[in-house]
């Protein structure tokens, strides 16, 4: 019987880099983005058509998103803050784009310089000029659980806007812990009330681990049903515009507690590793989730496909 599938959305090569000082040339992008392919990675979001004076670490998305092959059936994204983003994506030949709304007034301003009934009007508009040119869309709704200025995230307003993106078309509702403040039972309370409204297939996490709670707070997504995920190759990432954020959910701690828990991510674990060297080579220091020794230690017993149960290699004998 073939087991249930979770959707990784690798987001390292966006997400988890654009906050590192040193700029990663193009060949080191593509040879991260290769790599993760290479794993079996369904969907990658590589880069973002953002403003090069607000992220000097993504100004070359124009030159890396036209040399990315694409293998069939995988999905390749990029960030576009507005139309103008937009535009760039579609001449770079993008099929896929994520918006990105934050759910409080302040954030919307420090990261697109947008109150938030701009910022809801730009993404709308900008979900729908996508739409028209037959591209995939996803919709982030960033500080969902709390805001680095605001604090807490009302859970009625993170309904309001995820249902309009929704409306607007978005196909993925993409729920972002920007700074990592969640905590399971925050997922529980926000899920259930997006439940009430979205189908599970169309919501997607984005968790950071600032509090160590990311994989716990994906678990708490997964005994919900939500079976899309952002998570970052070794746990690479944090917002330049959101003091306190740490790095993202490790695309491996995920991978593994989903083969524990009999998901199927269709991850190539030894090959993942491979990707988190590529990544620990462009960043110049040590990377890696809470569980990348372990995974190290029981290669290459965890990457063949009848051990995909990482617990047969952790039996004690
Ligand atoms: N890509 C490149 N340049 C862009 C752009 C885009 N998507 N959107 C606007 N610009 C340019 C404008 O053309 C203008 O250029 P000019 O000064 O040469 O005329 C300049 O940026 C300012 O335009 P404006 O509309 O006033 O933008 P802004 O300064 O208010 O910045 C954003 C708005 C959205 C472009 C900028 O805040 C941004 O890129 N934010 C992204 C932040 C991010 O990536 N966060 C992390 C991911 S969530
Ligand atoms: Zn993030």
């Amino acid at each position: 019987m073939a087991s249930e599938q979770v959707r990784i959305t690798d987001v390292g090569p966006r997400d988890g880099l654009q906050s590192q000082k040193t700029l990663v040339p193009v060949a080191g992008k593509l040879a991260l983005i290769e790599a993760l392919w290479g794993a079996g990675m369904p969907a990658i979001e590589a880069t973002s058509f953002v403003s090069p004076q607000a992220v000097p670490q993504m100004a070359d998305a124009d030159a890396l998103l036209p040399a990315i092959a694409v293998p069939a059936g995988r999905s390749l994204s990029a960030l576009v803050p507005n139309q103008r983003g937009l535009e760039r994506a579609l001449r770079a030949g993008c099929r896929e784009i994520a918006v990105v709304l934050s759910a409080t007034e302040t954030m919307n301003q420090r990261n697109i310089r947008m109150g938030l009934d701009e910022a809801i009007a730009t993404a709308r508009d900008t979900l729908r000029d996508a739409q028209a040119q037959g591209l995939a869309t996803r919709a982030y709704i960033a500080v969902a659980f709390a805001c680095p200025f605001e604090g807490n995230t009302p859970t009625d307003r993170v309904h309001a806007l995820s249902v309009a993106m929704a409306e607007a078309g978005a196909g993925e509702i993409v729920v972002a812990d920007t700074i990592g403040a969640a905590a399971p039972c925050d997922v529980q309370r926000v899920v259930q009330a997006l439940l009430a409204s979205l189908p599970a297939q169309t919501l997607g996490l984005h968790l950071h681990d600032t509090r160590g709670m990311a994989l716990a707070n994906a678990w708490q997504g997964l005994q919900m049903g939500v079976r899309r995920f952002d998570a970052s190759i070794g746990g690479l990432g944090g917002c330049p515009f959101a003091p306190g954020a740490a790095g993202n959910l490790a695309t491996e701690d995920l991978a593994l507690l989903c083969a524990q828990a009999g998901l199927d991510t269709q991850l190539d674990m030894e090959a993942l590793v491979r990707a988190i060297d590529v990544a620990e080579t462009l960043v110049g220091y040590p990377v890696g989730g809470r569980s990348l020794r372990w995974i190290r230690q029981n290669l290459p017993a965890l990457a063949r496909p009848s051990a995909a149960q990482a617990g047969a290699a952790s039996t004690p004998r």
